[in-house]
């Protein structure tokens, strides 16, 4: 049952309010102070109870695949692999920073709709765990690069309903990601000569989707699937059944419990010896981020403008789905949030609007503002708009603060 959250649970899992607001044991305005703003930051504590939510809730047959694209860096690959996770790459960037995590080639699933042959190849020499196919000429082209032989799993674009932002739908006759069925059967045709050998079926229908009855649906559809074909996959296939759990990111934001996902999930497998993968991203890391903002310009306007040092290029998310979120002004302990403010960015975008908050009357240049929820897919889609150097990424755990991702100079925009 989805329940009704309150601020504290949108923030980070180890804040602490204290003297000041405090990240993993660290106070947000000494990071500031520190690294400068804009910055991210990301506690790790937080991510492993989410990942140990995750094990607890899909238990120990379960392969758990993060998806590198919500979030990713060395550090986080190498939280990942100390825990035995698997994870999703779409590109041979991921591939690499996963790889020098210390994330063995084997636990990598690696996903695209378009993979470059120069990718194929370095995943085949890799030896990759899993390659996803997403049209029947990739089994073609993943063969001319494999010499020995290689697991796959056929994404399927089942179509279910998903209830979530039209951007971050992806199944349906719109979507350009996955194949029909006859696609499907097309692949396992172009696998028969080798070396590439089908393993079992993939589905990801959205993201941030707070019904799990959508991935009982695609579950069911992809299973389905497989049992018209038992003569290709046998009684004991591997069914990857995606990401898209969702995150709260408002105080009024529902939250549904992974282990709803999860028993909807078994729900549709029953009793069947199916091997179940689970590719979670934004559920993992979204509400373990927190951007921190100085603000520099106040226009007295209705509501008022606050621009901040970021914007657009480091979060992308309210110009593209409409995201909102909360802030928080962490230079004014003890005044009454009680005036509404629109906090936008300096970027030249009209829609360069982070959202639109209560904060204390007299907020103003100066004050430090902390917007949390920014975990997911923020410093994975930042950008260099207007020529604004990457923020650094700060992990803090145990009272301690360290770059995870070195933010940018000057010259490194100039280069
Ligand atoms: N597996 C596959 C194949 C995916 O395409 C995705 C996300 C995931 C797993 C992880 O989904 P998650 O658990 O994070 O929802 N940039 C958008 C989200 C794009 C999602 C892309 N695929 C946003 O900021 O909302």
């Amino acid at each position: 049952m989805p329940v009704r959250m309150a601020l504290s649970d949108v923030l980070p899992l180890t804040w602490t309010n204290a003297d000041s607001p405090a990240v993993g044991g660290v106070e947000l305005v000494d990071i500031a102070a520190l690294h400068g703003t804009p910055v991210y930051v990301v506690d790790e504590g937080h991510i492993r109870q989410r990942m140990a939510a995750f094990r607890e809730a899909f238990g120990t047959d379960a392969r758990l695949a993060f998806a590198a694209k919500s979030f990713f860096c060395v550090a986080m690959a190498e939280v990942l692999a100390a825990a035995g996770w698997w994870v999703d790459v779409v590109s041979a960037g991921e591939m690499a920073t996963a790889i020098r995590g210390g994330i063995p080639a084997g636990r990598i699933l690696f996903h695209g709709n378009f993979k470059t042959d120069g990718e194929l190849a370095t995943a085949a020499a890799n030896g990759v765990g899993r390659v996803i196919i997403d049209d029947p000429t990739d089994v073609v082209r993943l063969a001319a690069h494999a010499a020995e032989p290689m697991a796959a799993l056929l994404r399927l674009n089942v179509d279910v309903g998903a209830d979530t932002h039209p951007h971050i739908r992806t199944s349906g006759a719109d979507v350009h990601f996955g194949m029909s069925a006859d696609a499907g059967d097309a692949s396992i045709e172009a696998a028969r000569a080798g070396p590439v050998n089908i393993v079992g079926v993939h589905v990801h229908i959205g993201s941030q989707i707070a019904d799990p009855a959508s991935h009982r649906a695609a579950a069911e559809a992809a299973i389905e699937f497989v049992e018209e074909r038992s003569e290709v996959f046998g009684d004991s296939y591997e069914l990857d059944v995606g990401g898209g759990m969702s995150a709260p990111y408002l105080r009024a934001d529902p939250v549904t419990p992974v282990a709803d996902y999860a028993a909807a999930v078994f729900e549709a497998i029953g009793d069947r010896p199916v091997r179940l993968i689970v590719e979670p991203g934004r559920s993992i890391v979204a509400n373990a981020g927190v951007s921190l903002y100085r603000v520099g310009v106040r226009k007295d306007s209705d509501p008022p403008f606050l621009a901040v040092d970021g914007g657009i290029s480091d979060n992308p998310r309210p110009a593209l789905y409409g995201a909102r979120y909360e802030a928080i002004a962490l230079t004014r302990p003890g005044e009454v949030a009680g005036r509404t403010f629109r906090l936008v960015g300096r970027h030249c975008e009209t829609g360069d609007r982070i959202t639109t908050a209560y904060l204390p009357d007299a907020t103003g240049p100066g004050d430090l503002i902390a917007v949390p929820a920014t975990g997911a897919y923020g410093f994975s889609m930042s950008s260099r708009y207007n020529m604004l150097p990457r923020r650094p990424v700060v992990f803090v755990a145990d009272g301690v603060a360290r770059v995870a991702v070195a933010g940018e100079s000057l010259s490194d925009v100039v280069r």
